[in-house]
């Protein structure tokens, strides 16, 4: 079966000759939740305009609910709904006139009990008649929300959702998504927070410099790349890692009290079970353990990073 967005070898050359996409493929399933990292100007924003028909193609092809977003570009943009990076909102408008407008832009049908009914969804229904300007910031986001939503689209496309918001508020933006997806809604949302990607979407895909790095499921990624630290707390500390443990990949913490040995979980062998006879045999005794798994940051970043090296060698 198709997917609900199919982008093949779409690529972007802006007017002064500057390539943004450089042949980015994708497939993403109904109801499928993906979210898109990648640094500044890694083209995440490009991406999501060109799926939108805010801004041409210049290569490939991209089809929404197998719509084609140049050819068929009206089918295509009735079944999208896009929260854009900038935070752009009339300050005397309503909230209710703000809805009511966007649904409007699409050409859709008045239907105040839908609008009614997704202001409730993102509680907002007590504030529907409060000028925008009275909004707190948190507020001013789901109004945000509930106008690309207003025509009731089939995927909505959040280009970072979270950027510059409070702890709590992200969470909140969290709940939001995980309850759209119960309603059916695909969802594509770009993110610099890696918590945040690892606790939203069911896929990662890492973008740099126009390029997909990687698409992966985001519990896969996790498996397959994440390296785990064991970490020894000792007995009594000591001041450098012993000669005879030279072999492993060891680092002191804690003033001497903890030694950390990175390891490989996808390895044949862990090499854990040496470690700890070498480690009494360096007369070390051993007070506790624990494993921690490295974070998705830390696989991103070297992701990217290896990606400058290569090009740095070309
Ligand atoms: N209208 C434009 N004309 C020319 N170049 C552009 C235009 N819009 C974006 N670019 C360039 O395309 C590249 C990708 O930009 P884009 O906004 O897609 O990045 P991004 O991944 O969304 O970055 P950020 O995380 O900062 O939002 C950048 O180098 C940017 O300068
Ligand atoms: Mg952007």
């Amino acid at each position: 079966m198709a997917g609900m967005v199919e982008i093949e070898n779409a690529e972007k050359t802006y007017d002064g000759g500057f390539q943004a996409l450089k042949g980015v493929s994708l497939s993403i399933e109904e109801g499928e939740i993906l979210a898109l990292l990648g640094p500044n100007g890694a083209g995440k924003t490009t991406l999501i305009s060109t799926i939108c028909g805010i801004t041409m193609p210049t290569g490939g092809s991209i089809r929404v609910g197998g719509h084609d977003v140049v050819r068929d570009f009206r089918a295509a943009r009735s079944l999208v709904g896009l929260v854009p990076q900038e935070l752009t909102l009339e300050p005397f408008e309503t909230v209710w006139s703000a809805v009511r407008f966007s649904r409007g832009l699409f050409g859709a049908k008045r239907d105040d009990a839908y609008l009614d009914e997704l202001l409730r969804r993102l509680s907002l229904y007590d504030k529907k008649h409060s000028q925008l300007q009275e909004l707190s910031g948190g507020m001013k986001r789901r109004v945000l929300i509930a106008k690309a939503l207003s025509h009731d689209p089939k995927v909505l496309f959040l280009d970072e959702p979270t950027a510059g918001v409070d702890v709590e508020l992200r969470r909140d933006m969290w709940d939001i998504v995980a309850k759209l997806k119960e309603t059916g809604v695909t969802i594509i949302l770009t993110t610099h927070y890696i918590e945040e990607a690892e606790a939203m979407a069911d896929r990662i895909g890492v973008i740099s410099a126009g390029e997909l790095l990687l698409v992966e499921k985001t519990t896969d990624l996790m498996a397959r790349l994440g390296r785990k630290e064991l970490r020894i707390a000792l007995s009594a500390p000591i001041e450098t890692v012993p000669e005879g443990l030279s072999d492993y990949d060891l680092r002191l913490e804690d003033e001497g009290e903890t030694l950390i040995y990175t390891y490989d979980t996808q390895a044949e062998r862990t090499g854990i079970a040496r470690l700890i006879g070498s480690l009494s045999e360096a007369g070390l005794s051993i007070a506790d353990v624990e494993t921690t798994q490295s974070s998705l940051e830390e696989i991103f970043v070297g992701l990217v990073r290896k990606e400058d090296d290569e090009g740095d060698a070309a």
